[in-house]
């Protein structure tokens, strides 16, 4: 099965439901140098992570109601306490953000790529440490009041909710997946 990191990848699963311990600071130091290695086009680092440790999800909760009711003032009153609680599916969370810089030669897709690669690299780093992460967007990664809420500026991308902690039970099975599916060789088309 190739050596350990290529069975780590192959074995990385998200952890949806997830509680304490939070990764400790050490793990979680280790996991940021892994997603600052993501691939990244004329090295502009294009990215920015905003960590939202445990006594902040409260805050965070009240930050996620009110953008959400400012967005969709018809919503009920349990839909908004829905978006309150979400800070407090874990223990820990990272907000991944693309800063879409302007550069001639990297267009805004490739850094948001980019960041989508560090967001990836530190669920396997999670998993190699013991952890687990889901990685989720939903309506809020694109709602603008949130964004303002947040200091995220208009032209930056949302690129997800990285929620961390220990995962609840047994990982799930790795899904099957059929190689051919995906993955064909190609040959020039016929004459
Ligand atoms: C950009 C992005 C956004 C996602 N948003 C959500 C989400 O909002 N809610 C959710 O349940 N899963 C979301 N997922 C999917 C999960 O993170 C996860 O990949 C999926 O449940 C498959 O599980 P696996 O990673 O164990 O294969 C998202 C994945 C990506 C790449």
């Amino acid at each position: 099965m190739g050596n350990s990191i290529v069975q780590l990848m192959q074995s990385r699963v998200s952890s949806p439901r997830l509680t304490e311990p939070a990764p400790d600071k050490g793990v979680m130091e280790r996991v940021y140098r892994c997603a600052l290695r993501a691939p990244d086009h004329m090295m502009l680092r294009p990215w920015r992570y905003l960590i939202i440790e445990s006594s902040m999800r409260a805050a965070l909760g009240d930050i996620f109601a009110g953008s959400a009711v400012k967005q969709d003032a018809s919503m009920k009153p349990h839909q908004v306490e829905k978006f309150r609680a979400m800070p407090m599916r874990a223990p820990m969370m990272v907000i991944a953000i693309s800063e879409n810089i302007t550069h001639p030669k990297v267009p805004v897709e490739e850094q948001v790529i980019s960041c989508g690669a560090g967001v990836a690299y530190m669920l396997l780093a999670l998993q190699a440490e013991g952890f687990g992460g889901v990685w989720r967007t939903g309506p809020l990664a694109e709602n603008s009041y949130l964004k303002t809420a947040l200091d995220i500026a208009a032209h930056e991308t949302l690129v997800g909710f990285l929620y961390i902690g220990t995962p609840c039970g047994e990982l799930k099975p790795v899904p099957e997946t059929d190689l051919d599916t995906h993955f064909k060789p190609w040959q020039p088309p016929a004459q």
